[in-house]
């Protein structure tokens, strides 16, 4: 056990002063200057008037003032560790990412959140949850800031900040905190039939993981692969968790949450301390355009998967997650994810909530972090070389050297960084035509045939599962009108399911369907069950 010393002394006030001696280092202000007395302020004399001339006291109370940042405006509580990937080259052919390369090691860094909850709220809530990655790679940073349920609320981008409105506290009363269980949430959605999909996995027992350790991960959207020659192939990140997949239902959140609200965040740091690294397998759903023809649903439509059966998931890689951090400020608080962070080799799609996304995080980062050198902090630095032109800002760390800060310059060598044509990023070459419209697509708007898929394919446990966390949230809505909305969806996804719902809300009498723009898929049989749930 390690001996906890101090070199501890009194004075004649009582307080009790801890010395710098032997190896200890010596406490100094921001400046470098060695303190004599962190107890006492300056004063004219022991019971008279603090002294402005205090230095060390006003830095001291200036630094405390400034610590807080604002916490991201969606996933606000979440817990990062460091660990690698390495890919075992099945990518390589299809991808010129260096990332991908057969035995290639590449430093990640993970941050695991919730969504809805603020920084302070409760590990166990019935949330999404996070799973963002870092690749620090050697030709530069790629992130892939998924989440452990597949497909997504919305389909428009223009529609995150009201979701995200809805679903936080009602801005009159400053609450619920961090649950979804409150009229503005269902009003949203039941007035959101895109959100039906989702909503099944959410209310099922994916909505409250038992750790971290035990979730998938998705990307979610679909994005590209490009290869050395410019080809182009459509992919779908999965990471699948080694431990497998498990969750708590709600009873055991709700003892979890009261005994332990930091319970997601201690067994990550515990198992890490423990030596027993989690790990995660990264798979990926490739196709082609002929499969995007075929397919009955619309790849660019985050609120739709494809199925397991029908493009299988082909491990490509591990991820170990090996090392706490240092600090949890300095690098779970301080990362900054974005999903246009790409590298050679990885494109984006058409997906309209993606390019929202693209934008989106940049922006947010910017408020959040203060500058736009947040790119210098080290836990957002690449740890490849970084040359460029860009220049000073707030806290400047990396401005170019020498006389150069512009290019074409006739400075030769001493002129900087020159572009590569051959190895430098380069966007896939898609062909591009249309008329400006403000518009959803026609190939989006079935919103219930997968919803059903996914229902149907959980085992009767797991149903009923879904139609109480349906009961107890909804009972909690007070205007009547939501809940029998919410049950009309429900009648389009499953009937059985539906009627469950109602008898449990004590609905006076069963509403009419939602009427559909393309009707549920009535049809599916038993072999139409998903396998992307039985992991
Ligand atoms: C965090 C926007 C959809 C996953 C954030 C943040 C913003 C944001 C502003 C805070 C970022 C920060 O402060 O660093 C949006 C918008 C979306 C969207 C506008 C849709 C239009 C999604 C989707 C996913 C996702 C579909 C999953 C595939 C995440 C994750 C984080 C995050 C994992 C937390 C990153 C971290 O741990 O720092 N999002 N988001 N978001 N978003 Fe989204």
């Amino acid at each position: 056990m390690t001996q906890l010393k101090s070199n501890v002394g009194e004075s004649a006030g009582g307080e009790t002063h801890q010395t710098a001696q032997g190896n200890t280092p010596v406490l100094t202000t921001q400046q470098g200057v060695p303190v004599s007395d962190d107890q006492n302020t300056l004063r004219a004399g022991p019971r008279g008037p603090a002294l402005l001339e205090d230095f060390h006291f006003r830095e001291k109370l200036f630094h405390f003032d400034h610590e807080r940042i604002p916490e991201r405006v969606v996933h606000a509580r979440g817990f990062g560790a460091h660990g690698f990937f390495e890919s075992n080259g099945e990518l390589g052919a299809v991808s010129r990412a260096a990332v991908f390369k057969k035995g290639e090691k590449t430093p990640t860094f993970v941050r695991f959140s919730t969504v809805a909850g603020s920084k302070g709220s409760a590990d166990l809530a019935r949330d999404v949850r996070g799973f963002a990655t870092k690749f620090y790679t050697k030709e530069g940073n790629w992130d892939l800031v998924g989440n452990n349920i597949p497909v997504f609320f919305i389909q428009d981008p223009m529609k995150f900040p009201d979701m995200v409105h809805a679903f936080k506290e009602e801005p009159d009363r400053g609450f619920p905190q961090a649950a979804t269980a409150h009229d503005n949430a269902w009003d949203f959605i039941s007035l959101t039939p895109e959100s039906m999909h989702m909503v099944m996995w959410v209310y099922s027992d994916r909505g409250i993981p038992r750790s971290f350790r035990f979730m998938e991960g998705f990307g979610v959207h679909t994005f590209r692969l490009v290869d050395a020659a410019g080809k182009s192939t459509f992919v779908k990140f999965h990471w699948k968790p080694k431990l497998g997949l498990q969750s708590v239902v709600w009873n055991e959140a709700v003892k979890i949450n009261g005994a332990d609200p930091d319970f997601h965040r201690r067994d990550l740091w515990d198992a890490i301390g423990a030596g027993t690294f989690p790990e995660w397998e990264l798979g990926v759903q490739l196709f082609d355009d002929e499969f995007v023809k075929a397919f009955e649903f619309d790849v660019l439509d985050p609120t739709k998967i494809i199925p397991e059966e029908q493009i299988p998931v082909k491990i490509v890689g591990r991820m170990v997650l090996d090392r706490r951090v240092d600090n949890f400020f300095a690098e779970t608080e301080q990362v900054a994810f974005c999903t246009q962070n790409v590298v050679p080799g990885i494109d984006f799609t058409d997906d309209p909530l993606l390019q929202g996304r693209n934008f989106s995080y940049l922006d947010t980062q910017l408020k959040r972090l203060g500058s736009p050198n947040f790119t210098h902090i080290p836990i957002n630095a690449p740890k490849c070389p970084v040359m460029n032109f860009q220049q000073d800002g707030h806290m400047a760390m990396r401005n170019p050297k020498g006389r150069a800060n512009y290019e074409p310059n006739s400075w030769g060598d001493a002129g900087g960084p020159r572009e590569a044509p051959d190895r430098g990023y380069r966007s896939y070459s898609e062909p591009v035509e249309g008329t400006k419209v403000r518009a959803r697509s026609e190939t989006f708007a079935d919103h219930y045939s997968q919803a059903r898929q996914f229902y149907i394919s959980q085992t009767p446990i797991e149903q009923t599962h879904i139609a109480n966390a349906l009961v107890f949230e909804l009972s909690k809505v007070q205007t009547p009108a939501i809940r029998a909305r919410m049950v009309s969806h429900l009648l389009n996804i499953d009937a059985g399911l539906a009627d469950a719902v109602a008898k449990g809300l004590r609905l006076k009498e069963m509403p009419k369907p939602i009427p559909a723009v393309k009707p549920t898929r009535r049809d599916l049989k038993p072999s139409d069950k998903l396998s992307i749930l039985k992991n």
